[in-house]
C-alpha cells in the first residue's frame, strides 16, 4: 500500500507516521524540504502544481492532503490518475466560504447570516443588512484567522478594505457565542459515518488555544443533530476520511462555523484520549481498510504551542503531560506543537489542565481557558438553585 500526502506540515507529519504505523509506503510533497512530514517520510520537494508532483503521486493507491489550501485544479487533475480523497466535490464547497455557507444552508444547516461582497460598494449594502459587529472573510485561503476583520462600527471599514486589496469575501454577522465546539467524523469507502466525542474549542486572535473533549453538558439531542448533519455532508459529497464541523453555541442552539475536509487541529486529542486517532482512522479510510473504534479512552484536553515552546519544567507541573513538537522555527502566531493530557474524568482533567495552564504562563492560553472556565461556571449557576437567570453575561469571544 502507499499514500500521498500533498502537504508535510504538522498534519501531513502526522498523518505519514499513522500510515507508516499501518504499514503503508508514504510520498509527501511539499514545497519546503524541510518541512515538519520529512523527519517522518519521504519528500518530494516541489511545487503542487509541477509535473514531477503527479509523477510523484500517480502510482499511490490513494492520494490525500492535509488542507483545503491545496490548489483545486491540481487535485482535480490527480483525481483522473488517481483515487483522491476526500473527492474534489468537497474540496470545491470548503475552499470557498461562500460557497460552504450557501451549501450548509442548501442542506438545511444553520450558519451566521452571510453576504457576498466582491467591492466597497457590497460592503456597505452588507453592513446594512447585517449591522454591527460583523466579520469581513476572504472567501479562499483564510487559516487561523488570517484574512478576516472584526468590524464594530463604520471607522473599521477603511482599514479592512485596505488590507483585503481585490480579493472576494463575504461578511457574516458576528455571533455572541456561548462557546465554540467541534465534531469530527470519519467516513469509510462504504460511506460508514463513525463520529469522536465532540470537543470544545477556546480561540484567541483567530488561532485554536485549547481544547477539551468531551465537551460538557451536552445533550443527546444536541449531539444527534450534529451527526445528522455530518452526515448529510457526507452524503451529498460522497465522502471519504475524517470531516470536521467548527459550531457556534449560542443559548444551546448550534450554528455551523465552518467544514474541514481533513484532519482537524481540535481533534489532537484522538492521538492520545480515542481509541483510534482521527489521523489513523483518515489513513484507513483514504486506504480503503477498516475503520477503528472511536471511542474516548477517558477525558481529554489539548493545548496549542503558539510562537514559542515552553520548557520541560513547566510541562512537567502534571503528570503524563504528551508534548508534540513539530520541529518548526518559532516564530510568533506560528503553531510549533501541542500538549496532549489524559484524565479519568472531567473532574480531573479539568484539574490538570488548570495545573498545566499556570505553569506554561502563555498569556494567550489562560485567556482561552478563562472562556472555558467562565463557560463551566454559568452553566453551574444556571443548573444550580441560585440561578444567574437568561441576562447573566455570556463570555466575550475574542477573534
Ligand atoms: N461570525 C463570527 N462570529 C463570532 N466569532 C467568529 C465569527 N467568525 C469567526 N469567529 C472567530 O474566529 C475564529 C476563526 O474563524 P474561522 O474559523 O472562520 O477562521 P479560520 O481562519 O478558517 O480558522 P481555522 O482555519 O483556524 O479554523 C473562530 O473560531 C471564532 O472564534
Ligand atoms: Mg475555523
Amino acid at each position: 500500500m502507499r499514500i500521498g500526502i500533498l502537504g508535510g506540515g504538522q498534519l501531513g507529519a502526522l498523518l505519514a507516521e499513522q500510515a507508516l504505523r499501518l504499514g503503508a509506503a508514504v510520498q509527501v510533497v511539499d514545497p519546503q524540504v524541510d518541512c515538519p512530514a520529512a523527519a517522518v517520510a519521504p519528500v518530494l520537494a516541489a511545487p503542487f502544481d509541477a509535473p514531477e508532483t503527479t509523477r510523484a503521486l500517480e502510482w499511490c493507491d490513494a492520494v490525500t492532503y492535509e488542507f483545503e489550501g491545496v490548489p483545486l485544479d491540481v487535485c482535480q487533475r490527480l483525481e483522473t490518475r488517481v483515487p483522491l480523497f476526500p473527492g474534489t466535490a468537497a474540496l470545491e464547497v470548503v475552499r470557498d466560504r461562500f460557497v460552504e455557507k450557501r451549501f450548509l444552508r442548501a442542506q438545511g444547516i444553520p450558519t451566521a447570516e452571510f453576504r457576498p461582497v466582491s467591492s466597497p460598494h457590497e460592503l456597505d449594502s452588507a453592513l446594512d443588512a447585517l449591522g454591527f459587529p460583523a466579520v469581513l472573510k476572504t472567501r479562499a485561503d483564510g487559516y487561523d484567522g488570517k484574512g478576516q476583520w472584526l468590524l464594530s462600527s463604520r471607522d473599521d471599514v477603511p482599514d479592512a478594505l485596505r488590507q483585503l486589496g481585490s480579493r472576494p469575501a463575504i461578511l457574516e454577522a458576528f455571533v455572541p457565542f456561548d462557546r465554540e465546539l467541534s465534531l469530527i467524523g470519519v467516513c469509510d469507502a462504504d460511506g460508514e459515518l463513525r463520529t469522536w466525542a465532540p470537543t470544545e474549542n477556546a480561540h484567541v486572535g483567530g488561532i485554536l488555544r485549547v481544547s477539551r473533549s468531551p465537551a460538557r453538558g451536552l445533550g443527546a439531542s444536541q449531539l444527534d443533530t450534529g451527526r445528522r448533519w455530518l452526515g448529510r455532508i457526507c452524503d451529498t459529497t460522497d465522502y471519504r476520511g475524517v470531516i470536521a464541523v467548527e459550531l457556534f453555541e449560542v443559548q444551546g442552539r448550534w450554528l455551523v462555523n465552518e467544514i474541514a475536509c481533513r484532519v482537524h487541529n481540535s481533534g489532537h486529542w484522538t492521538l492520545d484520549g480515542a481509541e483510534t486517532s482521527q489521523f489513523e482512522n483518515h489513513v484507513r479510510a483514504v486506504l480503503g481498510l477498516p475503520l477503528g473504534d472511536t471511542a474516548s479512552r477517558g477525558s481529554s484536553a489539548m493545548v496549542n504551542l503558539i510562537g514559542a515552546v515552553p520548557s520541560e519544567a513547566a510541562v512537567s507541573a502534571v503528570s503524563d503531560a504528551r508534548v508534540y513538537l513539530y520541529g518548526k522555527t518559532p516564530r510568533p502566531r506560528r503553531k510549533l506543537g501541542h500538549i496532549n493530557l489524559l484524565r479519568g474524568d472531567d473532574e480531573a482533567r479539568d484539574r490538570s489542565l488548570r495545573t498545566l495552564i499556570d505553569a506554561l504562563g502563555d498569556r494567550e492560553m489562560s485567556r482561552a481557558h478563562a472562556s472555558i472556565a467562565r463557560f463551566d461556571e454559568l452553566s453551574a449557576d444556571a443548573a444550580g438553585p441560585a440561578s444567574a437567570g437568561p441576562d447573566c453575561e455570556h463570555p466575550s469571544p475574542t477573534i
